[in-house]
């Protein structure tokens, strides 16, 4: 079997690619590990910046985010007794889109089908080959238990984190860094009490309230790494959530409801470098993963993307290799911004422990919700870069 680009991954990375290639009339076929209902059903980011939503749209991929997806102008950023709206659209022109990653995954596999992409599905025992050369290939065997070998002019690693392609790139640099923070998230069938997303400091810890729409509401609270989700019973988690979050304070109300999912996710930050090499070519999160502090993961991904795709195009229909040989430290860029604003959001915002810490944490706090300057940086990271296409 053969192709213009091997993609490994079906997230958001490897759809995304598959749908600019194509608009450039370049040939890839979609490998997959999970179930088609598995990748669909996997419940992630929500939040889309400003250039991802322009991109979603110039591609053809906006109707249905147009029409669901809720605009927000910013955020609420709280610390005891303060709640504080930093406004995007005031402060820097730009502002960010509530749009479940859940949704991003169906639309854009809802494009490639009805583009004929192909795709193999619950595919096993995944292998790169030969990347050095110019005739790299992935060998496989599909849901069927057969064999394949796909020969292609480049590969794409949009495997995730835990997928072979960042390990077939030897000798690179890694920077890693674990937190002593996890998130215990829940999603809810209920209005959200809030119009924009509240990040809120307290001395119990971190939380969050965000939303996926108008009937379902979205939740994280800063946990112990290892915390077993179903240790919580629902009263404790919405008891928690409503103490942090300052239910009763100047008339605010946190409504709970039925919760329908339960998840605790650990907290780190990655990079890999470079993120190419020979034929093979990183993106998303089997390049980098951020803290979840922020919201860059899914963004990060269709920012690398945006790059990757004309790169891509250039290389395989062109021969032109200029492009291709700029991605990694280009992309790199963008990550490390968004590798400290992460970081920096973390820190800012997670109980620690350390008392000096905490001072330095409400300082900075009382600044950024005070200051134009602190504010504009904030949200010129929070809201987005334009991408460099
Ligand atoms: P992925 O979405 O991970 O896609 C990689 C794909 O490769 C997967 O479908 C995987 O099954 C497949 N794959 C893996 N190994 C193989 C193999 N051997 N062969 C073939 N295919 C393979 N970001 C935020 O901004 N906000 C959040 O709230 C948030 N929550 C998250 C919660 C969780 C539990 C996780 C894991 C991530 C979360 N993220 C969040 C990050 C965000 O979801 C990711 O940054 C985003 O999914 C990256 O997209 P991707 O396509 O690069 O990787
Ligand atoms: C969501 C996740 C985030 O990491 C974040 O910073 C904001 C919102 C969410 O899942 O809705």
């Amino acid at each position: 079997l053969h192709t213009d680009v091997a993609i490994i991954g079906a997230g958001p990375a490897g759809l995304l690619l598959s749908h600019l290639l194509a608009a450039q009339g370049v040939e890839s076929v979609v490998v997959e590990n999970r179930s088609r209902e598995y990748v669909g059903a996997r419940i992630r980011a929500g939040i889309l910046e400003q250039s991802s939503v322009d991109l979603l749209t110039d591609v053809g991929l906006g109707e249905r985010l147009a029409r669901e997806g809720d605009q927000h102008r910013g955020i609420h950023l709280q610390f005891p007794q303060e709640r504080h709206h930093l406004d995007f659209v005031d402060l820097i022109g730009r502002s960010v889109w509530v749009y479940g990653q859940t949704e991003v995954t169906a639309d854009l596999v809802a494009a490639r089908d009805a583009d004929e992409q192909r795709f193999f599905y619950s595919i096993s025992d995944t292998r790169l080959h030969d990347i050095d050369s110019d005739h790299p290939s992935v060998t496989f065997t599909d849901a069927d238990g057969s064999p394949y070998r796909l020969t292609a002019d480049a590969i794409a690693g949009c495997d995730g984190s835990f997928g072979p392609s960042r390990s077939a790139i030897p000798g690179g640099a890694t920077w890693e860094k674990t937190y002593p923070y996890a998130w215990f998230g829940i999603l809810a069938d209920v209005a959200p009490s809030t119009d924009e997303l509240i990040y809120a400091w307290h001395p119990n810890g971190f939380a969050l309230h965000s939303m996926r729409s108008d009937t379902v509401s979205r939740l994280y609270l800063q946990v112990e790494p290892g915390t077993d989700p179903a240790s919580w019973s629902d009263d404790r988690i919405w008891d928690e959530l409503a103490t942090r979050l300052g239910h009763g304070q100047d008339g605010w109300e946190l409504t709970a409801g039925p919760i329908t999912d339960k998840s605790v996710l650990p907290m780190r930050s990655y990079v890999h470098a470079p993120m190419q090499r020979g034929r093979l070519f990183l993106a998303g999160d089997a390049a980098h993963i951020v803290p979840p502090t922020g919201a860059k993961g899914l963004n990060l991904a269709i920012a690398d993307v945006a790059l990757l795709a004309p790169a891509l195009g250039d290389l395989v229909r062109k021969n032109d290799a200029r492009l291709a040989d700029a991605y990694s430290e280009t992309a790199l860029r963008r990550v490390w911004r968004c590798t400290h604003f992460s970081w920096w959001m973390t820190t800012m915002l997670h109980r620690s422990g350390d008392p000096f810490e905490e001072q330095l944490q409400l300082s900075q706090l009382r600044w950024v919700t005070s200051s134009e300057a602190g504010a504009t940086g904030l949200a010129e990271n929070y809201a987005g870069l334009p991408f460099e296409v």
